[in-house]
């Protein structure tokens, strides 16, 4: 191996695979001369990955670290140390080849042979001679690990039914801590309702997104290990990742990496239970896909299946570009014409003058459980990201408290919204957004008793914005208030005096959300009845 390198000085790593043939060469350290996992004949945290590495080192120690990792990070069988004493005979044009003086043996060890206090798994063998070495029975080494990787592996997998996560987090200057860890418990809350299980979370600070791999490559290592060590097998970013970004992670990582549109374009797949949402998430989502499909696909059919391949997206994954481009359009036409009809319905509510009162509000704020609770509805609620896909609509009948006179009017509950609302899906779903931009006024509901409360209004204000909506009439209701402090009601009241402080849940504060709305409607509809009880001012976003 020395001739390789005219300088002895130099590390020589040769990769052997099991039949004993040389697959590699390299000058340099394991670390340097590392095999990116998709490069790798077999990957996965139940094998090793067929290689073992034996390299030549001159200073009488045992294998670094750095080395160890590089281990690790490639499921090496066996990483093979060779000290060399650095004397012997000189080739023809200065190379020296020199003799071995000892060696060492490493290896990964099964999560039960853990020691507490070591942090990744593996063993190194005490200095042993060139002999002793050459007696090892290295396949029976092999076989015996893999034997026991594979019960682990089976065990972890029976014993969670769900994707095993590790969430990374990159903190950009420009935003606040809170801010940052905040959107991280979102990206959380995003995985676990597409049916992930987090098992850690990772950050980074940096001023800016690295452009090959977001987080700087010391970063990538240390993701690569915990992926290792944990046994995860999805890796989800708090942000948009570009395709090129996602294709070098995974050749790193060797698990799937997705992004947080493609998390909640997953979840949208598995909540769409109309054939209008079913339509709508998979323009969404084969309009998201395409750009990212270049080169994915020989990775993708390595690295399995889970979320951000659910849906119609998974048969699509090696379909022809160009098909797809076909599927799309024809997708589009299909919304356009659910679009129409829509407006056609719009229409015939708009003839009848029954003023419609639309329902936005944050995902999870509890505007099914409200509409339930106002209409005797029964729209599915849960305490998961986007319950609700399919807007529903219902009569709700408000009786004037002093002139006991009624009026109808029509609620409708829309897909909740997220900050950072994935343009792709706001395209997408504008057909059913769109209930929201005809709705003669809008009654926006805030969880209160969660903690970014306050960022959550901006979001949706913020989307509405996007959406070009201008509504005249809002009314806040700031919903959960049994489950919030008396310090966060005040703020709330202090901040919002004219909102409707209630619990859809509990029933609160319903009596009086109902007269607001009666109050809501006198203004569109100038319906005199109500004029006794004292008109509110609904704020208004613009
Ligand atoms: P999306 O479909 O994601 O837009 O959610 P949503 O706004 O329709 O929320 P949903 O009605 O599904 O409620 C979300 C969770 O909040 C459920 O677990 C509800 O039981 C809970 N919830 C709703 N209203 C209240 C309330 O007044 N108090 C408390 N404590 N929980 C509530």
């Amino acid at each position: 191996m020395a001739a390789i390198s005219n300088d002895i000085n130099q590390a020589i790593c040769a990769y052997v695979n099991r039949r004993g043939q040389v697959i590699r060469v390299g000058v340099g350290t394991p670390r340097q001369t590392q095999i990116p996992a998709l490069e790798l004949p077999r990957y996965g945290a139940e094998r090793l990955c067929g290689i073992r590495c034996i390299t030549t080192k001159l200073k009488p120690e045992a294998p670094k670290e750095s080395s160890l990792t590089a281990m690790v990070l490639q499921r090496l069988d066996a990483l093979v140390v060779l000290i060399l004493t650095g004397e012997g005979k000189m080739r023809r044009g200065g190379g020296a080849t020199g003799y071995i003086k000892e060696s060492y043996i490493a290896h990964l060890l099964p999560a039960s042979d853990l020691n507490p206090n070591q942090q990744y798994y593996w063993t190194v063998s005490p200095p042993m001679s060139l002999e002793t070495l050459t007696e090892q029975d290295f396949l029976n080494l092999v076989e015996g690990l893999e034997a026991e990787f594979r019960r682990e592996y089976v065990a972890q997998q029976v014993d969670s039914e769900h994707e095993r996560v590790i969430v990374v987090g990159l903190q950009i200057q420009s935003v606040s801590d809170r801010q940052f860890e905040e959107g991280l418990t979102e990206v959380r809350r995003l995985v676990e309702t597409a049916g992930g299980e987090v098992l850690e979370t990772l950050r980074q600070k940096r001023p800016s997104p690295h452009p090959q791999t977001v987080v700087g490559s010391g970063k990538v290592e240390d993701i690569a290990l915990r992926v290792q060590t944990l046994g995860a097998n999805l890796v989800v970013f708090d942000r948009d990742l570009f395709p090129a970004q996602v294709r070098n992670l995974e050749t790193q990582l060797g698990v799937r990496v997705v992004d947080r549109t493609e998390i909640i374009l997953d979840i949208f797949a598995q909540r769409a239970q109309s054939r209008a949402g079913k339509l709508q998430v998979e323009l969404a989502q084969l309009e998201y896909m395409l750009p990212r499909l270049i080169g994915r696909g020989q990775a993708m059919s390595r690295l399995g299946g889970g979320i951000g391949t659910r849906g119609p997206g998974e048969t699509k994954l090696e379909t022809e570009r160009r098909a797809i481009g076909r599927r799309i359009s024809r997708l589009q036409q299909e919304v356009n014409q659910l679009q129409a009809h829509r407006s056609r319905l719009r229409n015939q509510r708009q003839q009848q003058e029954v003023p419609t009162v639309a329902m936005v509000g944050y995902t999870n704020a509890g505007k099914s459980t409200l509409i339930n609770a106002l209409t005797k509805a029964e729209v599915y609620t849960a305490d998961q990201l986007f319950a609700t896909l399919d807007p529903t609509t219902r009569r709700l009948q408000l009786v004037n408290p002093v002139t006991s006179q009624s009026t109808t009017i029509l609620l409708t509950d829309t897909v909740g919204f997220i900050h950072e609302l994935p343009p792709s899906l706001m395209d997408a779903f504008r057909a059913t957004l769109e209930e929201v931009t005809e709705a003669d006024a809008l009654l926006h509901v805030v969880d209160l008793s969660h903690q970014a409360w306050e960022h959550q209004i901006e979001s949706v204000i913020n989307i509405l914005e996007e959406m070009s909506l201008t509504p005249e009439l809002v009314l806040l209701a700031f919903n959960k208030i049994d489950h919030v402090d008396g310090v966060t009601l005040e703020r709330a009241k202090v901040k919002y005096p004219q909102a409707v402080f209630i619990s859809a849940q509990e029933g609160f504060g319903l009596e009086t959300l109902q007269q607001k709305l009666g109050q809501l409607v006198q203004l569109i509809s100038r319906d005199d009845h109500w004029q006794t009880i004292k008109p509110i001012r609904v704020r208004m976003i613009r």
